[in-house]
C-alpha cells in the first residue's frame, strides 16, 4: 500500500511514519517543501521516500500525486498555531484551504481510488457552551480566529469533495495532542522547555504564560496517529469524528503539574503578548462516534505524555 503524508517533518507527520514503520506492507512517501527543518524525520529518513513540494502550488502538488499514485493520503500539513493565524491570516488560510484543495484536485484528475484523511480540529467548535459539554460531531461550529476558520474550510470543503465527486475523503476532528518533538510554540512543550532552559541557567527562573484559565483535552499525539490510521482503515468516507480523551486540563493544572517535575524553583508571569484576541475557553470533546466506528481508544495517560515532553526538552 502506498501511503503519502503531508506535514511529515512536522510533529503529528513524523509520529505517524513511526507508526506506519511498525506496519507491514507499508510504503511511506512524504512531501517536504525546500526550507522544512528535518530534525524530526532524521531517525527514519532512510526508511521512506521524501519529494519536494509545495502543496500552495497547483502543478507542484499535481506532479507529486501522479508520480506517487498513492492509496491513502495523511494530510497534516498546515498552518497549526493559532495566533499565527491573527498575525499571518491569508497565509493560515491560503496555506490551509488552497493546499488541499490542490490535494482534492489533483487525486480527482488522477481518477485515483485515494483514500484521504483530514486532519480538521476540535478549535473548529470555537466558543462552546458549557450545557453541550461534552463536545459531539452535531455540535454547531462558532470558530473563533483565523485559523478556526481555515478548518472548518477544510472540513467543509471535504464534505462538499466526498459529496460531490465521491472523493473518499475522512474528517478527523483531533483535539489537542501533545508528546515529544512537539512545536516549542505550543503550550505544553512551551512549558516544559522554558522549565529545561531554567534548570539549565539559560534564562531566569520566571515562566512566562497566557491565559491559564482555559480547558483542553489533551491525547497523546501516539495514540491520536493510530486514530488517524483507523480513520483510513475503518471510517466512513464522508464522515467526520472527534479524537479526543474525554478528560479535559485546567491549563494552570497542566502547569502545575509540570512545575511539580521541576528541579528548581519558578515564578510565574502573565505575558500579555501571550492573550489571544479570543481564547477558546474550554474543547472537552465525546469520541464515542469515532470509537463504535473503529474500535479506537487512546491508553497513554497524560501525565505520561508531559514526564515525555520535560524528558525531551531536558535532553535537547
Ligand atoms: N501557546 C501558548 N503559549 N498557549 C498558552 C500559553 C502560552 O504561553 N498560556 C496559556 N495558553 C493557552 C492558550 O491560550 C490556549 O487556551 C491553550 O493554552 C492551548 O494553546 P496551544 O497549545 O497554543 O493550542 P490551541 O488549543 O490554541 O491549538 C492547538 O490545538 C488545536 C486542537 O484543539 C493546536 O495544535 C491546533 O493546531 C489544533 O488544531
Amino acid at each position: 500500500m502506498k501511503v503519502l503524508v503531508t506535514g511529515v517533518t512536522g510533529f503529528a507527520g513524523s509520529h505517524l511514519v513511526d507508526y506506519m514503520l511498525t506496519l507491514k506492507n507499508v510504503e511511506i512517501h512524504g512531501i517536504l517543501r525546500w526550507r522544512s527543518r528535518t530534525e524530526n524525520i532524521e531517525h527514519f529518513r532512510d526508511k521512506i521516500s521524501l519529494t519536494e513540494c509545495d502543496l500552495r502550488d497547483a502543478s507542484s502538488t499535481r506532479d507529486v500525486i501522479e508520480a506517487v499514485r498513492p492509496d491513502r493520503i495523511f494530510h497534516l500539513a498546515a498552518q497549526s498555531f493559532v495566533p499565527t493565524s491573527w498575525t499571518a491570516p491569508t497565509e493560515s488560510l491560503v496555506t490551509n484551504i488552497i493546499g488541499q484543495l490542490n490535494i482534492f484536485e489533483a487525486v480527482k484528475k488522477t481518477n485515483l481510488k485515494t483514500r484521504i484523511q483530514l486532519a480538521c480540529s476540535s478549535e473548529e467548535y470555537g466558543l462552546v457552551h458549557e450545557n453541550e459539554l461534552p463536545i459531539r460531531e452535531t455540535n454547531p461550529l462558532r470558530p473563533l480566529s483565523p485559523y478556526a476558520v481555515s478548518k472548518v474550510g477544510q472540513d467543509m470543503l471535504g464534505y462538499q469533495y466526498f459529496k460531490s465527486f465521491g472523493l473518499h475523503v475522512v474528517r478527523t476532528r483531533g483535539f489537542n495532542h501533545e508528546g515529544p518533538r512537539r512545536g516549542p510554540v505550543f503550550v505544553c512543550s512551551d512549558f516544559a522547555k522554558q522549565i529545561a532552559d531554567i534548570e539549565k541557567g539559560r534564562r531566569e527562573p520566571v515562566l512566562h504564560v497566557g491565559n491559564l484559565d482555559a480547558r483542553r483535552d489533551f491525547t497523546d499525539v501516539r495514540d491520536i496517529v493510530k486514530g488517524y490510521w483507523l480513520a483510513l482503515e475503518k471510517g466512513e468516507p464522508g464522515e467526520e469524528y472527534n479524537l479526543c480523551s474525554g478528560r479535559a486540563w485546567v491549563i494552570k493544572d497542566m502547569l502545575d503539574y509540570l512545575l511539580k517535575m521541576s528541579k528548581v524553583k519558578i515564578k510565574v508571569e502573565t505575558d500579555p503578548s501571550r492573550l489571544r484576541p479570543s481564547d477558546v475557553p474550554v474543547l472537552l470533546g465525546d469520541a464515542s462516534k469515532f470509537r463504535k466506528a473503529t474500535g479506537w481508544e487512546p491508553v497513554i495517560p497524560f501525565e505520561q505524555t508531559l514526564q515525555d515532553m520535560l524528558a525531551y526538552w531536558r535532553e535537547r
